[in-house]
């Protein structure tokens, strides 16, 4: 594989695509192969799958969840990002398989090493060269009731939260965890503190 992959991760109101955006404008600026994708809406199956995820009027029990959003993750693999990363396109993902980890393992409940197992076959064993936590606190977090999740109570983010600090634990050297500040251009610059090493060790790009 000659791409690179660089995933967004984070709770709700983290602001993980606005930094992402920012990240791919940043870089298609600079004339770099870039694609920007989000997970689950990034291919046509996944944004109808998104639709259900996100607005379903009837329940939606815990399995069905984590096989729809690794429907939709599969598709995506397939159809976009293993084609990409073989062109050798820098992919910026809002989102991946962590978010799986976080919310269905540790916020749902669902056993956390059947999810990996999961997240390895739909994925065909691809992971993100770096991933980017961007740690807010729960005060800041989105429950508008917009969505399925934004409906969640606060204690459900207290566990999603928690997975995403103890993945990052386990995975020191792909996850980075920025804390976000009040200024959003701050934490962009800490943002690209750790995509510039992680470019230049991947593309040899300089900048
Ligand atoms: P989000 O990135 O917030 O989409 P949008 O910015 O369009 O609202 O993702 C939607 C929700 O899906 C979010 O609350 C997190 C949740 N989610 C999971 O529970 N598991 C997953 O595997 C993914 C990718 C997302």
């Amino acid at each position: 594989m000659k791409g690179i992959l660089i995933s967004f991760e984070g709770i709700d109101g983290s602001g993980k695509s606005t930094q992402s955006k920012k990240l791919y404008h940043w870089l298609k600026g600079k004339k770099y192969p870039v694609v920007y994708l989000e997970e689950p809406g990034g291919s046509n199956l996944g944004a109808k799958i998104k639709k259900i995820l996100l607005y379903s009027q009837e329940p939606i029990e815990k399995f069905s969840e984590l096989l729809l959003f690794l429907a939709a993750r599969n598709q995506l693999v397939k159809e976009i990002i293993l084609p990409s990363l073989k062109k050798g396109e820098i992919l910026i993902l809002d989102r991946f398989y962590d978010s799986t980890l976080a919310y269905q393992g540790y916020g749902r409940g669902i056993d956390k090493s059947l999810i990996i197992k999961l997240n390895r076959i739909v994925t065909e064993g691809i992971t993100p060269n770096l991933t980017i936590l961007l740690d807010k606190g729960l005060k800041s977090i989105l429950r508008s009731g917009k969505d399925r999740f934004e409906n969640e109570p606060i204690s459900f983010y207290q566990r999603v939260k928690k997975g995403y600090l103890e993945i990052a634990l386990s995975n020191k050297t792909r996850v980075k965890t920025i804390s976000v500040r009040a200024d959003k251009n701050e934490t962009f610059q800490e943002i690209k503190k750790v995509v510039i090493p992680c470019l230049q060790k991947w593309h040899r790009v300089s900048f």
